[in-house]
């Protein structure tokens, strides 16, 4: 797949903008020349997330290669308007932490179910070749059997992922009843630079960087396939012109897993650090949310995408660590990010 012939041009539509993984996906779509519409969450501080940090996209931007829209993804006549005369809509807005899924499960299910539902309609009206939605690993909750693949049943272990097994659905009806050409795409748990301080990896990093001799986190024993920012923008690329059916689900994971317990040891080579762990129990998950193995099978997104992970876990922390490397303080390391 020759993604810079396949993508110079085209007119994408990438919701989510503004985050982490949606960054990387911006970034990755401005180097294969594609013609970019970022939609950033709208806010009074005239912020755009991650995207006002990106070099790439401040000089596509003065080239008139992308443009941002502000908006919301509740919003289904905006989401209508904005997404006309697109060709390829890359869904990936979101609430995605899971604590705050347990506080506030009613914005979930509108920002990832009826918001994907509006991003649906507005990408069926729009005649795209193809919109990609994103989907998480959370939907299968503890599996029955690993390596994980996507014919595993789904189970609602917490309401964040209860709204994406709900938004999946979505999507996979639009495909079944309207022959919308939608691939739904699983990632596993992903990270890098810009991910936010809720997440393990970052979490634990920036305290080390900060020089902090407590580490407080959450359970140790859970195990997770980690893939690098990058390797999964370059996912949702291939996932934007493959041929695949309508309606296919793609998960995008490395085939590696590592406990948390084992992901510390290796942020402490990375930093130097010989800090201790400490146990903080606002971190613990309810005994029944609690996922103990994600480990994903990547035998699909080989074979239909040409996709594999290019950066190892190693390499990917170390990049982690030079990012953050400067931008911590203790006193924020500390905080408990939800
Ligand atoms: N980070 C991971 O490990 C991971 C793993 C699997 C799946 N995912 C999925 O990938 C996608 C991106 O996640 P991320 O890690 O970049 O998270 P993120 O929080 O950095 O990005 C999500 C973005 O969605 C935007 N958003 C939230 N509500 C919105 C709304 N109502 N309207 C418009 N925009 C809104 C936010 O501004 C945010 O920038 C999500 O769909 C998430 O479920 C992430």
């Amino acid at each position: 797949m020759d993604l810079d012939t396949e993508l110079r041009g085209r007119k994408v539509f990438v919701t989510g903008s503004d985050g982490f993984i949606g960054s990387h996906v911006v970034d990755a779509l401005i180097a294969r020349g594609a013609d970019v519409t970022a939609l950033c969450v709208y806010n009074s501080f005239g912020s755009r997330g991650w995207l006002d940090e990106s070099k790439t996209f401040a000089a596509a931007e003065r080239d008139g290669q992308v443009r941002t829209v502000l908006g919301d993804v509740r919003d289904a006549e905006h989401m209508r308007t904005a997404i006309a005369g697109h060709d390829i809509v890359l869904h990936l807005a979101a609430l995605i932490a899971i604590p705050y899924s347990y506080v506030a499960p009613r914005s979930y299910v509108e920002t990832n179910v009826i918001g994907t539902l509006n991003v649906l309609e507005a990408a069926r009206a729009a005649g795209v070749s193809r919109m990609v939605h994103t989907s998480t690993s959370e939907v299968y909750g503890t599996p029955d059997s690993v390596p994980i693949r996507e014919d595993h049943a789904l189970k609602g272990q917490s309401p964040y992922s209860a709204s994406k097994i709900a938004a999946d659905k979505m999507a996979e009806s639009y495909a079944r009843s309207f022959d919308l050409p939608v691939v739904t795409l699983r990632p596993f748990n992903t990270f890098g630079p810009r991910q936010s301080a809720r997440a393990v990896i970052p979490t634990v990093l920036s305290q080390m960087l900060a020089g902090v001799q407590n580490i407080r986190l959450g359970a140790l024993s859970p195990q997770r396939d980690f893939t690098f920012a990058t390797d999964t923008a370059e996912g949702f690329l291939r996932a934007a012109v493959a041929q695949v059916g309508n309606g296919e689900v793609i998960q995008l994971g490395t085939g590696r897993t590592v406990s948390i317990g084992e992901l510390v040891d290796l942020c402490k080579a990375v930093t130097g650090s010989n800090a201790t762990i400490e146990t903080d129990e606002a971190r613990i998950r309810p005994a029944n949310s609690e996922v103990e193995i994600l480990l994903s099978d990547p035998q699909r997104a080989k074979e239909k995408l040409g996709w594999e992970p290019a950066v190892g876990l190693e390499e990917g922390l170390k990049q982690t660590a030079d990012w953050l490397e400067g931008r911590v303080d203790a006193e924020t390391a500390l905080r408990y990010h939800t």
